[in-house]
């Protein structure tokens, strides 16, 4: 499923009360300079709900200790909440096996595991990955220190002027020499939703493994990975409203069981020694040391709150704000909006005629309103539109017209008091 901007509202759609669901979210009710908190940054990370705050709370207090390592029932507690976890990742992503889901830090280093471990031993001197002028510094630089290792490239497709991707030329880039290819299923600063279904049969139909970068998509689009069939997709427990700490690489088995380990450290190893150490199965075999246990364990209150609220009515609700806010924001003198795909969601990336971002982010939280400036980890994308750094809304399940109207006075002010 993607989203269109002027898409109506389904009349099947369940109706979604956003005051209700802003109730949910203590931190909504703070206030910024004597102003109401207008959240408009959650692309960068989402606010959490009292669940999942509780959660933590609630895991410290009551059922905290070390998993895998205690014979003691506390432990085993633990253990089994971090297991149920794993298994509500899993029904999330539609994976097959829970044996598919890794816990990481995010998203970053999920796609730094698969870098490391997946691709470094099978990449050559000359060999390319082949990722998009529209991916995020994390769906780049891993990519870079495997081919630097080796003498290998990072090529990048190129995204035209609405920020879409064109498959033609997608496929031009790919080469006898192309190894992985690696894309964003959603932009974080155009918004674009690109056709990933159609992009794994493309890299597949030439037998190369594919990595989608799931991190902007999965708190807007309902995911398959049995019928995506990407080797391989990463998310952030973070952006789908749940702790920061926590990420998620789900991998194919018959990908995992044959990659070596990305780090070493206890939970990790079958059998140590000095004369040689064995490795644990998978996922263990990629979670060396603690992890973060209560962070992993509240991912999963966070994927149950996102499940009650309903991927679907959310994507509508975040559908119409985005449509309300792009509509005001053309409104404005001096104005523009940088990815105007036809499929897009969530995010509301622009420009101001002769106003640093900076200043305009500096404003705003004057207003009370928090949006993020700068390069968004996207300095490529930037070059290709000509731009050293913008200012970007980005929209959540708790954002209403209310918070659009707020920033897009403030805005208006900012454009004729420095324009
Ligand atoms: N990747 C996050 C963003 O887009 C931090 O803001």
């Amino acid at each position: 499923m993607t989203l269109t901007v002027d898409r109506p509202v389904a009349a099947d759609v369940p109706a979604y009360d956003v005051a209700r669901v802003r109730r949910d979210f203590p931190i909504l009710a703070t206030r910024m300079n004597d102003r109401p908190l207008v959240y408009l940054d959650t692309a960068a990370s989402a606010q959490k709900p009292a669940i999942v705050i509780d959660t933590l709370k609630r895991f410290y207090e009551q059922d905290y200790a070390n998993i895998h390592r205690g014979v003691y029932d506390l432990s085993q507690r633990a253990t089994a909440a971090d297991d149920a976890a794993r298994r509500k990742v899993q029904r999330f992503l539609g994976a097959a096996d829970w044996r598919e889901i890794v816990f990481t830090r995010n998203a970053t280093e999920a796609i730094n595991l698969v870098a490391a471990s997946f691709l470094r031993p099978r990449l050559q001197a000359g060999d390319e990955v082949l990722v998009t002028e529209m991916e995020h510094h994390a769906n780049i630089v891993p990519w870079q220190l495997a081919a630097d290792a080796v003498g290998a490239k990072v090529v990048a497709a190129p995204v035209s002027d609405t920020g879409e991707l064109s498959l033609d030329a997608f496929v031009d880039r790919i080469t006898p020499r192309t190894r992985m290819i690696a894309v964003a299923w959603v932009s974080n600063v155009l918004g674009t939703v690109n056709p990933v279904h159609e992009l794994v049969r493309i890299a597949h139909a030439r037998d190369i493994p594919i990595l989608i970068d799931a991190a902007q998509a999965v708190q807007h689009i309902p995911v398959d990975v049995q019928d995506l069939d990407a080797d391989f997709l990463v998310f952030s427990g973070h952006k789908l409203y749940g702790p920061s700490g926590v990420g998620v690489l789900y991998g194919k088995a018959t990908h995992l069981e044959a990659m070596p380990p990305y780090q070493g450290g206890g939970d990790m190893i079958d059998r140590v020694s000095f004369a040689g150490t064995t490795w644990n199965e998978i996922p263990f075999k990629f979670e060396a040391g603690t992890p973060d246990i209560a962070g992993i364990v509240a991912l999963g209150a966070a994927i149950d709150y996102v499940e009650a609220l309903g991927l679907e009515a959310i994507a509508a609700h975040e559908s119409e704000v985005l449509a309300y806010a792009t509509r005001a924001i053309n409104q404005l003198p001096g104005v523009r909006i940088i990815g105007t795909a036809r499929e897009k969601c969530s995010v509301l990336t622009f420009a101001m005629e002769g106003v640093h971002p900076q200043d305009i982010g500096a404003l705003l939280d004057l207003d009370g309103i928090a949006v993020r400036t700068g390069h968004h980890c996207a300095m490529p994308l930037h070059e290709r539109f000509g731009l050293a750094a913008s200012a970007r809304a980005s929209i959540g399940l708790y954002t209403t017209h209310e918070d659009i109207d707020a920033f897009v006075a403030s805005l208006r002010r900012v454009g004729e008091m420095l324009q």
